[in-house]
């Protein structure tokens, strides 16, 4: 979706579609002198949140998508309505449209925040996955959309659309590389992904394999990619768009870009959707790609780890001990644990480009969807104050966390008798030891982890990447720039 400003009177518009609350069409119609054709078509119409009816008109304006509830709603309403509107947009049989849901008042909410809520939503419902269609015909056109305000806005709404604009192309990475099959999104395809990236400018990509991450002492990491074929990667994405002494950002995701297991290897039902266990790692690469594309004025170091989780005669036995590149040993007494594996060595590696703060995304558990569902991520962190802002950044972005324990009671369900810890806690609280691994790996740097499980992807009828947590970390790091 590509997204453009537009004000000035709505009267003088020419487009094949308005999208626009009830009184604010029918204030047009009147206006164009299209009274009675409005009045005829709405005359069923309640004008409730939920609501909508497309209306057609003889004039410049084409149509109007008429939303129902627009009438000062909160803000919960407001997303809902936003929702609603683009779900309905794409249906329509148009390449471009006019908004003028901005326009409308919303209890506490800035014109920036609708713009961005409204686009948000168009993003969602205009994406489609086709690649692998035999015959991919588009379900839609809708590609442009133009965001109307008042003058007064116009100059927010300008910045927001810069934005929406980013966070679409965002976006969009993230769900595709998330939807990608498994036979094609392997370590190497993220790695090719990266590389696009760092055709830009300020940007610069580079990789260690296997071999490069063997010397460094990356056992827990080898433990995992040992038993593929496919050769692991660690990716490392340099994007300097702020000062250069300034410590940067490190995102860290996880990516495993088919998780069977390993030797405790998975039940068959379901298993198809571990293809969506490189998540983590296409939300980071799809939050630097925003970024990079809305040219924040930061520093930013990503870090993908990049690794198959299979069975095989060199795969890694429950019972091994391996040695972690911090020196901690660690014994894997589930291979099916295997996302802490990789991404404490990738916390190790990131430790050494001394970042101010340092955020890992991983689909880590299922623990956590049971916990919390699909609504939150799940939020652990060893700094309050970068809690809080992850918080608010998803509050902002309607791509919510959830803040959860990180208390040291917790810590000793990792105890091992024979290495340093355990990489699995037992029955209890799983999403919240496996954080308390990973918190062994940051010590004395500001760290939050998200474990996205449930947010990264849907199942089911909707089975496919969500984009999350995409749009929470991009605003955070809007707000730090
Ligand atoms: N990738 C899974 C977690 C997962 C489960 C993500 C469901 C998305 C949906 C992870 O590698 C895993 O297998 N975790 C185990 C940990 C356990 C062995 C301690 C789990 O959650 O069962
Ligand atoms: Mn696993
Ligand atoms: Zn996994």
């Amino acid at each position: 979706m590509k997204y453009s400003t537009a004000t000035g009177n709505l009267q003088q518009l020419r487009t094949p579609c308005l999208i626009s609350g009830f009184k604010t069409a029918k204030r047009l119609a009147r206006a164009l002198g299209e009274q009675k054709q409005f009045s005829r078509g709405t005359k069923d119409f309640d004008d409730a949140p939920g609501k909508r009816l497309c209306v057609h008109l003889d004039g410049a304006v084409a149509r109007i998508l008429v939303l129902g509830g627009l009438d000062n709603p909160s803000a919960a309403v407001f997303t809902k309505i936003a929702n609603l509107a683009a779900q309905e947009a794409v249906k329509l049989p148009i390449g471009q449209a006019v908004t003028s849901l901005v326009d409308s008042k919303v209890k506490g909410k800035n014109a920036e925040w609708k713009a961005s809520t409204l686009m948000q939503a168009l993003s969602h419902a205009g994406y489609q996955f086709r690649h692998h269609k035999s015959k991919p015909k588009p379900l839609h056109q809708l590609t442009r959309i133009k965001i109307h305000s008042t003058d007064a806005d116009s100059k927010a709404v300008r910045a927001a659309v810069k934005m929406g604009n980013a966070l679409d192309a965002g976006l969009q990475l993230a769900k595709d590389l998330g939807n990608e099959p498994p036979n094609v999104c392997h370590p190497n395809y993220l790695l090719a992904q990266a590389r696009k990236l760092g055709r830009a400018a300020k940007v610069k990509v580079s990789q260690l394999d296997e071999k490069k991450m063997t010397e460094l002492g990356m056992g827990a990491f080898m433990a995992v990619s040992q038993g593929s074929d496919q050769p692991g990667r660690m990716i490392i994405i340099q994007y300097s768009g702020g000062k250069k002494n300034d410590a940067p950002i490190a995102l860290i995701g996880k990516g495993i870009t088919f998780d069977t297991g390993g030797i405790s290897l998975k039940p068959p039902p379901g298993m198809d959707e571990m293809k969506f266990d490189m998540c983590g790692a296409a939300s980071v690469l799809g939050t630097t790609k925003a970024v990079i594309e809305a040219g924040l004025p930061i520093n930013l170091l990503t870090i993908v780890a990049a690794a198959e989780n299979m069975p095989s005669g060199c795969a890694t036995r429950p019972g091994d001990i391996v040695k972690t590149r911090s020196g901690q040993t660690v014994e894997i007494l589930n291979t099916d644990a295997e996302g802490r594996l990789v991404l404490c060595d990738a916390l190790t590696h990131a430790l050494t480009f001394k970042p101010k703060a340092i955020v890992d995304v991983a689909t880590l558990t299922g623990a956590c969807v049971v916990a919390l569902g699909s609504h939150a991520s799940g939020l652990y962190s060893n700094d309050d104050a970068l809690a809080d802002a992850l918080l608010a950044a998803g509050e902002h972005s309607n791509d919510r966390n959830w803040r959860m324990p990180l208390w040291d009671e917790y810590q000793t369900a990792l105890n091992s008798n024979f290495a340093d810890m355990a990489n699995v806690g037992g029955r209890e609280a799983g999403s919240v030891t496996a954080a308390c691994f990973l918190s062994r790996f940051v010590e004395g740097t500001s760290w939050a982890h998200l474990d996205v499980a449930g947010s990264a992807f849907h199942g089911g009828a909707r089975k496919g990447a969500s984009g999350r947590p995409v749009p929470m970390l991009f605003n955070y790091l809007q707000n730090q720039a």
